[in-house]
């Protein structure tokens, strides 16, 4: 993996070869890229995708660990922890020893990255897996563990921002310290010898580079695709039970309100009421009724299919049977941004008229990503996070 440096008077070596210095850049872009859409929901493909990228990324870095370039690997900087103390102390005292590599502060920084990194991925993946029951823990937690994981989740993103601050001051303290650019050497591969050369690896960073288009291009090509009446939705989960009858009989005045949207009570005492339904009769007899009941009783909010099921369903007080799915706690909270033009303005007119806003109404599901807030002064009700 070494080649004898022509230079080895003191001109320039490769230090750092070409998949490590691409590694280093995409996952920098990547955490920036999915820290700056974490907020909003309607974002969520992208910062899923730089989920994802970030931790292939971190998965080539443990490989190449192993069989990369010689500063690369990580028995050439795998120091004990005495080591990086005493660099640090040597190192704030005056100038200290020169590493081609990494030194030892600089290996435990990059090793507490590694560690934060998969801590952020798989936390990410975990919750991606209990909320939009999507990814490879797809449904394998509760949405009560979704509320845990989210906490981990932020908690290792933050824990990393923070090391790449200590990262950064490490950077330009050496860069100052040793006179020179070690940012630019991590873009060249290239710093002041005497020392040996490593191997670049062209072909290994070409596959690197070639990984993430195909990645991008299969996660976004759903975008490129949709049209206004088939629009692309990135995380639709598992398809909600569904019922002809159910459609006929309550979806003729408004949308036919999923039943994962109030508990069971809720539905019985509308169904009891049905004589005076808001005003209207809807004069169902008697086979009608138990059809019906057949459908919302095993779906209602309490069978938790969905995440907005779980969370209504917990927002009622046990003594408190809503008719209307506009005044569950829930519901409210989730939909208190939204200012009272929007709902009186077109094509809004009420607050039951899902649709309006929500692509997939129809289907139940109230995924974030069929979230389309109507009108351009929509400001106040962009999705954000729970
Ligand atoms: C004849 C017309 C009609 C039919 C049929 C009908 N509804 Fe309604 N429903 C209404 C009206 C009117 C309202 C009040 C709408 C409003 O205030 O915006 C309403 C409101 C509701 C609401 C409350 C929505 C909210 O504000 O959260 C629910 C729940 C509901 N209906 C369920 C049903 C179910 C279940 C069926 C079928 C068994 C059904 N409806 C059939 C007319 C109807
Ligand atoms: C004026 C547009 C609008 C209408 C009408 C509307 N919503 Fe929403 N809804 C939103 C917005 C915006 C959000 C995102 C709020 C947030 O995440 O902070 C949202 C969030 C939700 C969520 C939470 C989704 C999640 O995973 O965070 C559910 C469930 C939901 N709406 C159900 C409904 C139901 C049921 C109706 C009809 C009774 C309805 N909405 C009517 C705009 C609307």
């Amino acid at each position: 993996m070494l080649t004898r440096s022509k230079s080895a008077d003191g001109g320039k070596v490769v230090v750092w070869d070409l998949p490590t210095r691409l590694f280093h850049w995409l996952l920098a872009g990547m955490f920036a890229v999915a820290w700056f859409t974490h907020e909003d929901d309607r974002y969520l493909d992208v910062h899923v995708f730089a989920g994802y990228v970030f931790f292939g990324l971190l998965l080539f870095r443990m490989l190449w660990g192993f069989v990369g370039g010689y500063y690369a690997r990580f028995r050439e900087f795998g120091y004990r922890w005495t080591n990086a103390r005493d660099y640090l102390r040597a190192t704030l005292r005056g100038p200290s020893r020169r590493y081609l590599g990494h030194n030892p502060a600089g290996s435990w920084v990059v090793f507490l990255m590694l560690g934060l990194g998969l801590a952020i991925s798989f936390t990410g993946m975990f919750v991606l897996g209990a909320e939009e029951r999507h990814g490879p823990f797809a449904g394998a937690f509760s949405f009560a563990h979704a509320t845990l994981f989210h906490l981990l989740h932020e908690a290792s993103a933050v824990g990393l921002l923070v090391v790449v601050a200590f990262h950064l001051t490490g950077v330009a303290y050496e860069s100052w310290r040793h006179r020179e650019n070690l940012a630019g050497a991590m873009v060249t591969g290239r710093k002041r010898g005497p020392g040996v050369d490593a191997v670049i690896f062209r072909g290994v960073g070409a596959l690197l580079l070639a990984g993430v288009a195909v990645s991008a291009i299969v996660q976004f090509a759903g975008h490129v695709r949709a049209t206004p009446e088939k629009p692309y939705l990135p995380f639709t989960g598992p398809t909600l039970p569904d019922s002809a009858l159910w459609r006929a009989e309550c979806g003729s005045c408004h949308l036919a309100f999923h039943p994962t949207l109030l508990p069971l009570r809720s539905w019985e005492a509308l169904l009891a009421g049905q004589r005076d339904h808001f005003g209207d009769d809807l004069a169902l007899d008697a086979a009608t009724l138990a059809g019906l009941r057949d459908f919302y009783t095993p779906n209602a909010a309490e069978s938790a299919l969905t995440e907005a099921a779980w969370k209504t369903d917990r927002s009622i007080p046990p003594g408190e049977t809503p008719l209307r799915i506009t005044e569950t706690e829930y519901w409210k909270r989730k939909h208190r941004d939204i200012s009272q033009r929007t709902w009186e303005r077109d094509p809004v007119r009420t607050k039951a008229n899902c649709a309006a806003c929500h692509l997939d109404a129809e289907q139940g599901t109230f995924e974030d990503a069929a979230m389309r807030p109507p009108g351009p002064q929509t400001d106040q009700s962009r999705p954000k996070t729970r």
